[in-house]
């Protein structure tokens, strides 16, 4: 067989040449030269593939209205959180890609649904580039799976190809793209162009077989997934796994999904026995809830469209250097620094002396505006060290002149506060307007921070 004709790459702008240069000719940008398979050989010699390699050839355009309905499509995992991230379970043909830490539990999630679908009658393969099968023999048993996975040990992607299309799996898991590679590229596994590739080659096949495929995709420093931007682009739905590795919480995130919402979140535990899923996590979140004690508010933040309690702790202590100390962990620093001087502008809170520590219990990252208010409220009661009592939730967000704005989706998040126990909510005036009140639940709209916080202190 000729050997398959190298090209090099750019990786920012698509450019091709046939020989490496150290900046592209057409974008400019340095060192993006990649090695891969030119795309134009490939257009230009059809007759040397096979038919049955390229998907759709030689398919003649059809209506959209003749193209029959198909609902069975998704399978479930019947893992809950899963399947409400993905929209309501695995869409046949489909490509996942999950990103996360090391360590985070993709494996241990991944080889956990493949038992719930095997169980269920599915025909699984497993395929893992980074442990041998004994290895995920040891993490079967220690999951206490006992259903019939196939499970492969194989890094070169023409073997992975070859089982797939004999095995015809339902579903397929690739554990990482990182570690896949082409062998007719001279480049090493984990390169972009191989990654690349290798993903592209996937995809024809998932398209052409109907094999869903979950692929593990490793991440950078900075967290994104490791290789071209073009892969999150190329799969259909794109999952990130986020939590610290020192707590136990896990959340499963789609950040890209072709069959469905990308507002969806799944909150995992690692436990002894594998992941398991959080029903309730609000009220895990808030049951280390210190009460009584001063600097800590109750906020009822989205996630999408899931909402969570959260718990927003503040500690102001009195600086005994030049220059006062601003620690903050859950939040955007900026909008805190931003939030202090309103503080002591608009209500006489006066910060210039204290140090500040903010900090969201549970390893939760609050995005939103509408947390402001509970952020003032916890940095306002450190000051004046008094408790809020226990049964108070504050939401709103906060406008340099001190005025509490609008927040979206006010009557879900009291819902959320009314079903645990929450019974006086501190809501922007515009949203008490007309809201459906749960029984027993006080709403007190406000209009300024000041306002605020003279009904709570
Ligand atoms: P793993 O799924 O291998 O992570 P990834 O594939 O994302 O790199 O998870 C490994 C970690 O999970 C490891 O630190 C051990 C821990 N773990 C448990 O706590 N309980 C378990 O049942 C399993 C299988 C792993
Ligand atoms: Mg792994």
């Amino acid at each position: 067989m000729a050997k398959a004709k190298t090209c090099y790459t750019c990786s920012a702008c698509g450019y091709e040449t046939a020989k490496w240069v150290g900046r592209c000719p057409d974008c400019g940008a340095w060192n993006t030269m990649e090695e891969g398979i030119s795309a134009r050989a490939e257009t230009t010699a059809p007759s040397k593939i096979s038919p049955k390699q390229r998907p759709g050839s030689g398919a003649s355009a059809a209506l959209l209205k003749d193209i029959p309905e198909d609902t069975t499509l998704r399978i479930p995992t019947e893992i809950s959180e899963l399947d409400r991230v993905l929209g309501g379970g695995i869409v046949e043909g489909g490509l996942i890609l999950i990103g996360g830490d090391p360590g985070i539990g993709k494996s241990t999630l991944l080889l956990q649904a493949c038992a719930c679908l095997a169980r269920n009658g599915k025909r699984v393969l497993y395929i893992s580039g980074e442990e041998s099968a004994r290895q995920i023999k040891l993490r079967a048993t220690r999951l206490e799976v006992k259903d019939p996975i196939y499970v492969l040990a194989e890094t070169a992607l023409d073997a992975v190809e070859q089982k797939i299309r004999d095995l015809q799996p339902d579903v397929a898991v690739i554990d990482s793209i990182q570690t896949m590679y082409r062998p007719e590229m001279a480049s090493a596994p984990g390169s972009v162009s191989q990654i690349r590739e290798s993903t592209s080659l996937i995809m024809r096949l998932c398209k052409e077989t109907g094999t869903s495929v979950f692929l593990v995709g490793h991440v950078t420093k900075d967290g994104a997934i490791a290789g071209p931007r073009m892969l999150e682009h190329m799969v259909d739905v794109v999952l990130y796994f986020e939590g610290d590795r020192q707590q136990d919480y896990r959340l499963l995130r789609a950040v890209k999904n072709r069959f469905g919402s990308v507002n969806e979140l799944g909150v995992f535990r690692m436990t002894g026995k594998g992941m398991q899923i959080v029903e309730n996590p609000s009220e895990e979140l808030l049951s280390h809830r210190a009460k009584g004690t001063s600097g800590s508010a109750v906020f009822c933040g989205l996630e999408g469209s899931r909402p969570l309690l959260c718990d927003v702790q503040a500690l102001t202590s009195t600086t005994y250097y030049g220059t006062p100390r601003r620690t903050v962990n859950g939040a955007d620093a900026g909008r805190v620094a931003l939030l202090l001087a309103v503080l002591e502008k608009r209500a006489n809170q006066r910060t210039y002396n204290q140090d500040v520590y903010i900090n969201v219990a549970g390893g939760l990252e609050l995005s939103e505006p509408a947390a402001d208010l509970a952020l003032c409220v916890a940095v306002a009661g450190s000051l004046k060290e008094q408790a809020i009592a226990p049964e108070v939730a504050v939401m709103g967000e906060v406008g340099l002149a001190g005025e509490v704005r609008s927040i979206p989706q006010c009557e879900r998040r009291i819902a959320e506060c009314a079903r645990l126990g929450f019974t006086t909510l501190i809501v922007p005036r515009v949203n008490a307007r007309g809201l459906k009140v749960p029984e027993g639940v006080r709403i007190v709209g406000v209009d300024t921070v000041a306002q605020a916080l003279s009904v709570i202190f």
